[in-house]
């Protein structure tokens, strides 16, 4: 039996260590945090997040061979593998603020790890950080005088929230970089025999450390980029009345391109995205290469430009004034079949339309709770409303900013009688009938499409 041991019970370190548990009944693993709410929860049957097939699979092994503890220190002693999964999120303060990677909580960690320690482990990374911070951690680990031995292993997870569950249980590929040395190779094996318990082995991918570290951020980055191109292009399809589907499909149909990730929308969000670029813009600007960092920052900037632009589309198309007028946004988490907000488009959204003095209802089926503390500033100018019929009720307009499926499913009729007219429809995410909500009365809006307007052809 290996005692496997995870600190943070985030949105990673919970669904993963849960899959892990159901595959390895043969050794034990714990989760702990520091938070006592959230290990309470984990412990309860409404768990601290919302995914896809995660309760079914913690009631199936907490309590066998998965346990959630707030006991840091003791678990610490008694682990052979543990991984490191607390939040590193952009640093708001200081050298690097507002791109580089806040290790405070990681760095904490390992000093924990070091003083709870009696025997020798291996830790590994499962945050995401920059490239070359296993040097560092190994650096505080191995300066101890207990005489005991770290091996750092870096284990990017590559889980997206709303489908982590199949991801964990059938991943394109498992990422496994350690050190190049004896006692390094090891501990990269120790690390794939967990996962080789499910995942064939050919994809499972082993490297050095630093290329490790680096392609998490990569691929994140990649990611973000085919999102943005095909935001910008949208644009483009506006104001020339091509289609950004069919050009999405287009493109997508070579085989060099590939038809995944291409979706035009309100803007991507999540709490990757955005702190993984910068975290890369920042390492480029520190080795020296601004030309590197400017081209993947405008990556953020592109996005931050979808989002506003948005709005501003919605203000320009209700007659320049959205002030006072009731606007029911249909979405708050930051994609479907989750309840995490972080960085989401709608809270963008949101801000911006009450700076134009909009009066916004709110509605989701999982995130409105993360929703009201993400706007507590504001929250005496929101409506949080659970019914969507409820939030388009007197509405002058709808905008769509989560691609829920329910939102598809709605009687738009049915809402369309209840709003004021001339009633608008703006879909961020092109998951509606547009055709449809045209026929019924609606003023249809939707990302790189040409608008569907009772008032003339062309966009106000
Ligand atoms: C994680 C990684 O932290 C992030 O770097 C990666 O990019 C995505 O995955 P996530 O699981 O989404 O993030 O974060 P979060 O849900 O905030 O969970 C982190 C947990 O660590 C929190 O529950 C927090 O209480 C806990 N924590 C933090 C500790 O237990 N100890 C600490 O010292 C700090
Ligand atoms: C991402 C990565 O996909 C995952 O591998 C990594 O481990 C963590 O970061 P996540 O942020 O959970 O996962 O969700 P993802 O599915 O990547 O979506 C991110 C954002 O992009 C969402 O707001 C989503 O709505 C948006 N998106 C996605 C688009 O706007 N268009 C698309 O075509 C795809």
């Amino acid at each position: 039996m290996t005692n496997i041991l995870c600190i943070g019970a985030g949105y990673v370190g919970g669904p993963t260590m849960a899959v892990i548990a159901k595959h390895c009944p043969q050794h034990r693993i714990d989760v702990v945090d520091i938070n006592e709410e959230k290990i309470a929860a984990w412990q309860s049957d409404q768990l601290p997040i919302y995914e896809p097939g995660l309760k079914e699979i913690v009631l199936e092994v907490r309590d066998k061979n998965l346990f959630f503890s707030t006991e840091v220190d003791r678990h610490i002693a008694e682990a052979d593998i543990i991984f490191v999964s607390v939040n590193t999120p952009t640093k708001t303060f200081g050298q690097g603020a507002g791109k580089a990677a806040d290790l405070q909580y990681w760095e904490k960690t390992a000093r924990q790890i070091l003083e709870n320690s009696t025997s020798p482990k291996i830790v590994v990374e499962k945050s995401t950080l920059p490239v070359r911070t296993a040097e560092a951690m190994e650096r505080i680990l191995n300066s101890n005088d207990k005489g005991l031995f770290f091996d750092v292993v870096s284990n990017p997870e590559f889980l997206a929230e709303g489908t982590a569950i199949s991801d964990m249980e059938n991943p394109d590929r498992v990422l496994i970089g350690g050190r190049e040395t004896p006692s390094g190779q090891k501990a990269i094996q120790a690390v794939v025999d967990v996962y080789a318990q499910w995942v064939p082995r050919e994809r499972i991918i082993t490297t050095n450390l630093w290329s490790s570290e680096l392609s998490k951020l990569v691929a994140n980055a990649f990611l973000a980029q085919r999102i943005s191109s095909i935001n910008a292009i949208s644009n483009l399809c506006e104001k020339t009345e091509a289609d950004v589907a069919e050009v999405a499909h287009a493109i997508g149909s070579d085989s060099r391109i590939g038809p995944n990730f291409l979706k035009a929308s309100v803007g991507f969000g999540g709490s990757c995205f955005k702190k993984d670029i910068l975290n890369l813009v920042y390492l480029c600007e520190f080795y020296g290469l601004p030309e590197v960092a400017a081209y993947w920052e405008q990556v953020i900037k592109m996005n931050e430009f979808q989002e506003l632009n948005f709005a501003s589309k919605m203000v320009s198309a209700m007659f320049n004034t959205v002030a006072g007028k009731r606007i029911a946004l249909f979405g708050a988490a930051f994609k479907a079949h989750t309840s995490d907000t972080r960085e989401s488009p709608a809270l963008a959204v949101s801000r911006a339309l009450l700076e134009e003095r909009a009066q916004i209802v709110l509605t989701d089926p999982h995130a409105l709770e993360n929703a009201r503390m993400d706007l507590e500033d504001v929250a005496d100018q929101v409506i949080f409303e659970p019914d969507p019929y409820a939030a388009a009720k007197d509405a002058h307009a709808i905008a769509v900013l989560t691609e829920w499926p329910q939102f598809a499913e709605l009687d738009y009729q049915a809402i369309h009688e209840k709003m004021v007219k001339p009633a608008f429809i703006f879909d961020g995410r092109n998951i509606l009938d547009h055709k449809k909500l045209y026929e019924i009365g609606f003023n249809v809006y939707a990302i790189g499409k040409p608008p569907r307007s009772h008032f003339s052809n062309r966009a106000t």
